[in-house]
């Protein structure tokens, strides 16, 4: 297992060119990504305007005009058009507050409930049209892409958007706890435990070096974007009671030039041979399979590393190649390897 890559790298979009790319899709996305789509047309479809305030209503209750108006950075002349338009379309009314305040409050009536939900099934059946052939969390990733997008842009302009759900679905998701193991995402705060295990000579026998405290503090930070980038990476394990014993999760890698879904693991030297690794491994296989819809499920090892390939073929892999350009031929050199061993299985 090697430092996580991206699953669609493109190396010609860094930089200045992946803003313009975001741009340019952005300004696209606004225009007609699902507008005027088969599964969206339909007679009564709702402005723009009229959505924003339902779903803002829905979110959050009922709200004043001022409330209303410092939400959307709009001026309330400008809101009060929008809420008179949508008043006189009877989807939604003003009432005055029951707790007794001078202001007059906005909800959504049943008719502006209803609307709602037609106009959002019809995106939905829209956005479902345009990802038909797309894996699961290839969707997933999208949305944790959008929201974490609109949500910087929201805390900039201070006008954050009331979610029900802390996080996108998929983004904090950890496997299912084991009999004896349970998974929670690595932080910094993690940083002296992983240094102990990954800096160690015995755990790292098949990779070229054992890893500096700064290299740890990166592979910390390569598997924190790949949680926010994927909704996956390698996760602490620990015994119920809180105990460190290795990490193991799903990461992308490269194989033969194709990225790969990978599951690795490494465990503390004086836990090995209780299993743990099996269990850990076992755990990510079915949150592959059931959470994230992965079709398959990879493991590179080093020829000689016995251990490794057994858990591998424990959980269900069998050898299916060698791989020798995934990694450089100096990384290969300095694992003593003329290539890697493949195992894999399929998940669905
Ligand atoms: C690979 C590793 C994670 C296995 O952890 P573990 O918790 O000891 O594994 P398990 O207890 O689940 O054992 C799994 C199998 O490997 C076998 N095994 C464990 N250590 C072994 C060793 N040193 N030599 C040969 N087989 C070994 C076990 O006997 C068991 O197989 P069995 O049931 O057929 O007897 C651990 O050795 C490790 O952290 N190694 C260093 C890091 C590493 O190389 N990670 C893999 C990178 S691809």
């Amino acid at each position: 297992m090697t430092q996580p890559i991206p699953r669609h790298p493109d190396p010609g979009s860094t930089g200045t060119e992946a803003l313009d790319d975001v741009v340019r899709e952005h300004m696209l996305l606004l225009r007609r990504a699902v507008h005027g789509l088969g599964a969206y047309r339909r007679p009564e479809a709702l402005d723009r305007s009229a959505v924003l305030l339902l779903a803002r209503l829905e979110a959050q209750g009922p709200m004043t005009m001022a409330e209303l108006a410092a939400a959307f950075g709009l001026d309330v002349s400008t809101l009060q058009r929008q809420i008179g338009a949508a008043q006189r379309a009877g989807l939604v009314e003003r009432f005055r507050d029951p707790a007794g305040g001078q202001a007059r409050l906005h909800r959504a009536t049943d008719a502006g409930r209803a609307a709602l939900e037609g106009e959002l099934a019809a995106r939905r059946a829209a956005v479902a049209e345009v990802t038909r052939s797309w894996p699961a969390p290839d969707v997933a990733a999208l949305a944790r892409l959008l929201r974490r997008f609109n949500e910087g842009s929201e805390e900039l302009r201070e006008q954050p958007w009331p979610r029900e759900r802390p996080e996108a679905p998929g983004a904090a998701a950890v496997p299912a706890g084991t009999a004896r193991l349970r998974f929670r995402e690595m932080t910094e705060v993690d940083l002296d435990v992983l240094a102990g295990l990954l800096g160690d000579p015995e755990v790292m026998e098949f990779y070229p070096a054992p890893k500096t405290r700064a290299e740890v503090a990166d592979w910390i930070a390569s598997n924190r974007r790949s949680y926010a980038e994927h909704g996956h990476g390698l996760w602490i394990v620990e015994t119920h009671a809180g105990a460190f014993v290795g990490e193991c999760g799903l990461t992308w890698q490269r194989v033969d030039g194709e990225p790969r879904l990978e599951v690795g693991y490494h465990v503390a030297p004086v836990l090995q041979g209780r299993g743990y690794a099996t269990e850990a491994a076992g755990a990510c296989r079915d949150h592959a399979r059931d959470v994230l819809g992965a079709p398959e499920l990879m493991a590179i090892v080093h020829p000689e590393n016995t251990a490794s390939r057994r858990v591998a073929e424990k959980i269900g892999m069998e050898v299916l190649e060698e791989d020798r350009t995934g990694v450089d031929a100096s990384y290969l050199e300095a694992i003593g390897a003329e290539a890697r061993i493949v195992l894999g299985m399929r998940l669905a």
